[in-house]
């Protein structure tokens, strides 16, 4: 990567923007590294360095963080440079360079996941790593696959085409919105395991509410049972302080552009080394022998430039820090979750333990469809939220990021207030 940058010329203005921002968090990390990051959740200096190194539009306050995250300054910019060096010397590059520089990121992405490289492959997304397990997967007419009624629709979607092609067979778990107990999500598991069940998707942290679902425990009552799990970890991944191993799943996909703030496009499937060869690539692939990962690359030419950013992002995450960022956004989201539960008419759809949820909620309000909720938060308050309404699920969902200030919250407690009564 030295060797390819080097050739490529670097405007000083937006390197040292880049340099700066970043160097404000590393010392602004340094005077709050003492306290345990509960406390610095609330350290408003230190976070207020942080919401300045991401653009934000003046329009309207974004509660929208959930569809994907915006690029911090360093990283954006840090984008622009790679994709100028590529276009310098562009099958040069490809040629020359590019495996190499694609190894280098993967080296610190495995060791940011806390797996190997011989385990992991970076993706475009959630959708192509876990479709590549979904479709890979040698499944026979009449075996089952257990999923839930709130996993995300393009899984629930690979999984309807295996019936319609392959005539397999799914079984669906309706999950509570407040779960009493951890046993309670579990047990909802493995009433729908038959002796066909060959597999099972879990979500760690549904996309409609946040809810965070035991996943661990899920997977290794699975396992009790000779069945393999797929786990979407799209919102947890750089959201929740953990490594991959630490979940058990058999294969992991998730998105490296929602919270770990990478380009649009990057994402990363990890398959457990034993498994690699029981799943056949999406795109044929006869490069590599079936137990190496690397036949799951074989998708046509890489965007070279999105994965170079991926180190860029981990630097900015890694300069906040995991379990300050995860405490930082749970605490976000009790901040205004706090205020808003007592207001008439309002219901919150997110479980409020402290490993049930973190950035992520979703509220409703008696007699309001959500669209008109969202609709009025953005037209009268330009509040951008999004809109829930599914059979299980009926709400708004309201998600802040690194840069929203309590100012914003604030705001939007006002406004859900006002519509509340309204
Ligand atoms: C739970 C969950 N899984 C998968 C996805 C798909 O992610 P992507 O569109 O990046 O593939 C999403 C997207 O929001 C999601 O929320």
């Amino acid at each position: 990567m030295k060797q390819a940058s080097l050739l490529a010329a670097s405007p000083a203005a937006a390197l040292s923007l880049n340099q700066n921002t970043l160097h404000q968090i590393t010392e602004a990390a340094a005077r709050i590294a003492h306290l345990p990051a509960t406390e610095a959740a609330r350290d408003e200096d230190f976070w207020f360095a942080v919401q300045r190194a991401f653009y934000q539009s003046p329009q309207f306050i974004n509660l929208e963080n959930g569809y994907y995250s915006p690029q911090p300054v360093s990283v954006a910019e840090a984008q622009w440079e790679h994709i100028r060096m590529i276009n310098q010397i562009p099958s040069f590059y490809m040629r020359r360079h590019q495996f190499e520089d694609r190894d280098a990121v993967k080296r610190q992405l495995a060791a940011f996941a806390g797996c190997g490289t011989d385990e992991m492959v970076i993706t475009r997304n959630t959708t192509e790593a876990l479709d590549t397990v979904i479709f890979g997967l040698d499944l026979a007419r009449g075996d089952e696959a257990v999923v839930s009624t709130q996993d995300y629709g393009s899984m629930l979607a690979a999984f309807e085409q295996r019936v319609r092609r392959d005539g397999i067979v799914t079984r669906k778990v309706t999950l509570p919105l407040h779960p009493k107990s951890k046993s309670e999500i579990i047990g909802a598991y493995e009433k729908a395991i038959t002796p066909r069940t060959k597999v099972m998707l879990v979500t760690h942290m549904i996309n409609l509410t946040g809810q965070v679902v035991p996943v661990r425990e899920i997977c290794d009552m699975a396992h009790g049972h000779g069945v393999e799990v797929i786990v979407d970890a799209a919102h947890s991944f750089a959201h929740l302080d953990f490594k991959l191993p630490d979940l058990h799943g058999d294969y992991v996909g998730t998105s490296l552009h929602k919270w770990l703030c990478a380009p649009l496009g990057a994402g990363l499937l990890y398959v457990k080394k034993e498994k690699i060869p029981k799943v056949w690539p999406l795109f044929g692939d006869t490069d590599y022998p079936a137990d190496d990962i690397r036949k799951f690359e074989h998708i046509g030419t890489h965007p070279c430039a999105t994965h170079l950013t991926i180190a860029d992002a981990l630097r900015f995450h890694e300069a906040i820090g995991s379990g300050r960022k995860e405490e930082r956004l749970r605490y976000l989201k009790n901040y205004w979750t706090e205020k808003a539960k007592d207001l008439p008419g309002v219901v919150l759809n997110t479980p409020a333990g402290r490993d049930q949820s973190c950035a992520i909620a979703n509220v409703g309000i008696k007699g309001k469809s959500p669209a008109d909720v969202a609709t009025a938060l953005y037209d009268k308050h330009r509040i951008f939220t999004v809109a829930i309404e599914t059979p299980d699920v009926k709400g708004i969902r309201v998600t802040p990021h690194l840069y929203t200030t309590l100012g914003d919250l604030d705001k939007f407690v006002r406004a859900l207030g006002e519509l509340s009564r309204s």
